[in-house]
């Protein structure tokens, strides 16, 4: 690095363009492509842009994350991973921008579709998957986007306001098992502030918590445009501007001359990306533009084929070949199979589950467009009219119903959690005429479903990539058994969104005002019924669980059980496991997900499913200690196939790492008395609090909650005699 001219080092931390780094000469390395990302390669090849305006090259579009999740399969993410992989290499991609882990904090923000999970735990488990499937193909992945950036509303400049404990627990969690376990060849700091300092120049978030707390090895790049000082940024812990603002260059240079900036924060910025891209740049140094465009396809629709989830159904489905349809909305034609934005991919190939449907019942099918997907060019009544008139005639109507592009998009955020009003209004007509209605979703994120007693079943298509057309027919007519699971809870109403009132904030910042309490973990404290619950999804078989033994050692709690295919087909089944303590010293939330796995049986076939959870994921993070503590004390592992139907649960006693405080005057009594040394000078205490009964166990009770110096002031103690004895009990106890 010494015969580098400081000049070329600068350069280094900013892009060359808007996908590429910068080549250095003098270190034998050429640019390399970071495009997006996640779910399908955008590769430019014309005019740039980072909102997905501009074409890109034909890439196989994958499910995007919230398709991903609902599989609940680390392997199926793992393969997705691989592919793109494979992809970005063929087409002289380096890093790959994705995926993204943020957390659902509500079904209004613009990019759920882009993201996982309202749960730290899942979105971190497939995020992981994914990217060790990247990465095993030698190109990088993009950790994104770190961090709390939980919608679109003012992202650029929005202060989140987040709690130390739920940041930790919630809103990094994700990013701190992927950096943990995969290793993310990059990690892209978001837009947003966090807590009144801009992610870019957070030395808490991007040295502190990610490089000496988490290990992380690769490179700090900003997301596109959130620069606004480099010097303060690369002194915070960045290592790469994209694109590069030139006058943010000249800025460091001039700091650099200046004494400003040491030289020191160039070298570890500059070592890191060049690094990191040198091994980019050997994956992609042959790269032919050739990959296997139809055994991704393949990959693609068999992916979806596990992400749709069944919401209800009375019996109706799965379809018979021989039933008399009608198909009714225009996403059956035109499928809506991605999110708006910087995401877009364009397809090799776009099916769709109108084509697929008359292919399987052998003949053309009535259908009707009902409304439109485009917003300039509006249909009009006729074809609402013209698609209940072709609802009447059939025996069973097929309503595919969604959000359109302009409803959802990055960008921007949702203000309601409806369908459109005019789809609403055809499904009402629709009704009227026949109550044999399946309602088919297409959405990006949970849209309120006030029909759902109304019609005979809901298919949830989630945005499931250019193959997903025809996996939704597939699960319609029962050639695939649907096995996709909620990671995001459906509510009755957007009132009951624990984030609601906090959501999306205004000039002042969004304040996290429900804290843990998000998503699943919300609606449970307060006992609030759901459309459908987090881990919900049905099946055309059933499952049993039985046989449950939950056991601890001194690093893990192992789960098993036993789950059975009890009903006519074969199919797969997302297991979950859920753990509570049943007595804190912190607030907590009912139950957190802990552990899943995915098992696939016979009709009548049973499998033992074995559960490893880390004991550090029972951890909390403590305030007062500022770390991850385990707590001692009895455990509830509740095991099922969804938050809301746990029939098997065992309790499991643990030995927790509560971290020993020592006494101080500000310690109650409660919290002396729980420290054997301090018990053991009790007795003589008794008397200088105040001639208190201490051996009384209810006056102990009451007086529990008072600190020590409260005490001593009541009893005439001076508070120096009394800290002589605390220093002496903390020598005792070791503290
Ligand atoms: C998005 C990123 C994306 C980048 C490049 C930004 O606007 O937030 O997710 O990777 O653009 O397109």
């Amino acid at each position: 690095m010494a015969d580098i001219p400081l000049q070329s080092k600068v350069a280094l931390t900013g892009g060359a363009d808007f996908w590429h780094s910068q080549a250095v000469p003098e270190a034998d390395l050429p640019q390399v492509m970071l495009t997006d990302g996640p779910h399908g390669v955008r590769k430019q090849s014309g005019a740039t842009d980072h909102v997905g305006l501009n074409e890109s090259v034909p890439a196989t579009c994958f499910p995007p994350a919230v398709g991903l999740s609902s599989t609940w399969s680390r392997e199926t993410l793992r393969k997705v991973g691989e592919a793109l992989g494979e992809e970005s290499k063929a087409l002289g991609v380096g890093v790959l921008l994705g995926p993204g882990v943020n957390i659902k904090r509500s079904p209004l923000c613009g990019r759920n579709f882009e993201y996982f999970s309202e749960d730290p735990y899942v979105a971190g488990e497939l995020a992981t998957a994914y990217v060790e499937g990247v990465q095993s193909k030698g190109v990088g992945t993009s950790l994104k986007h770190y961090a709390a950036n939980n919608q679109e509303t003012d992202r650029m400049r929005r202060d989140s306001q987040v709690d130390e404990r739920t940041l930790r627990e919630l809103y990094l969690n994700a990013f701190h098992k992927v950096v943990t376990r995969a290793q993310p060849w990059t990690v892209m700091c978001s837009y947003n502030k966090v807590n009144g300092t801009f992610v870019s120049e957070d030395r808490f978030l991007l040295t502190q918590v990610l490089r000496d707390e988490w290990g992380f090895e690769g490179v700090v790049v900003s997301d596109w445009g959130a620069i606004h000082d480099r010097v303060a940024a690369l002194r915070a812990g960045l290592d790469l501007e994209m694109p590069a603002n030139p006058a943010h260059e000249a800025g460091v240079m001039a700091a650099l001359e200046s004494g400003g900036l040491d030289e020191s924060v160039i070298d570890r910025a500059y070592g890191n990306v060049e690094r990191v891209l040198r091994r980019a740049a050997a994956t992609v140094a042959d790269a032919d533009g050739v990959f296997d465009v139809e055994g991704h396809h393949a990959l693609a629709r068999r992916a979806a084929e596990q992400c749709i989830v069944l919401l209800a159904n009375d019996g109706v489905l799965p379809l018979a070949s021989d039933t008399t349809v009608a198909v009714v909305g225009e996403f059956a034609r035109t499928p809506r199979y991605q999110g708006a934005g910087s995401s877009r991919v364009q397809p090799t190939q776009l099916d769709n589950a109108l084509d697929r449907i008359e292919a399987i019942v052998g003949h053309d099918v009535p259908f009707a467009p009902g409304f439109t997907t485009d917003p300039k060019n509006p249909v009009g009544d006729a074809a609402h009219d013209e698609a209940v008139e072709v609802a009447a005639r059939a025996d069973v109507v097929l309503v595919f119903l969604g959000l359109g592009e302009n409803h959802e998009s990055e960008g921007y955020d949702r203000t309601t959690a409806d369908l459109p009003p005019e789809q609403l209004a055809l499904l009402d007509d629709i009704l009227a005429v026949n109550g044999n209605v399946v309602v088919v979703l297409s959405n990006g994120s949970s849209v309120l479903v006030p029909f759902r007693d109304r019609v005979r079943a809901v298919v949830e298509g989630w945005l499931l990539g250019q193959a997903g057309g025809p996996a939704l027919a597939d699960v319609l007519y029962g050639l695939v058994n649907p096995s996709g699971k909620l990671t995001e809870t459906i509510p009755l109403r957007l009132e009951d969104v624990p984030s609601h009132l906090n959501f999306p904030g205004d000039e002042t910042g969004v304040r996290y005002g429900e804290g843990l309490f998000v998503g699943y973990r919300g609606y449970d404290a307060s006992a609030r019924e759901v459309a459908y619950p987090f881990g919900y999804g049905l099946s055309y078989t059933s499952f049993d669980y039985s046989d449950l033994t939950v056991t601890a050692d001194g690093n893990a709690l192992t789960v098993v059980f036993t789950v059975t295919n009890s009903g006519p087909r074969a199919g797969r089944e997302v297991a979950q496991a859920y753990v509570s303590i049943d007595r804190s010293r912190v607030v907590r939330v009912p139950r957190e997900l802990k552990g899943f796995a995915d098992v696939t049986l016979e009709p009548g076939a049973s499998q033992q499913v074995t559960i490893e959870i880390p004991l550090w994921e029972l951890a909390y993070w403590s305030v007062i200690d500022h770390q991850w503590v385990v707590e001692s004390g009895t455990y509830t592992v509740a095991v099922g196939g969804s938050s809301r139907d746990l029939p098997l649960s065992g309790t499991v006693d643990v030995t927790g790492n509560e971290p020993a405080r020592p006494l101080t005057l500000f310690s109650t009594l409660g919290e002396a008395m729980a420290v054997p040394a301090f018990a053991s000078v009790m007795a003589g205490l008794a008397e200088s609090f105040g001639g208190m009964p201490m051996d009384d166990p209810d006056m102990v009770r009451m007086v529990m909650d008072i600190p020590l110096a409260t005490v001593a002031g009541f009893s005439g103690q001076s508070e120096a005699e009394l800290q002589l004895l605390l220093d002496q009990v903390n020598r005792q106890a070791k503290v």
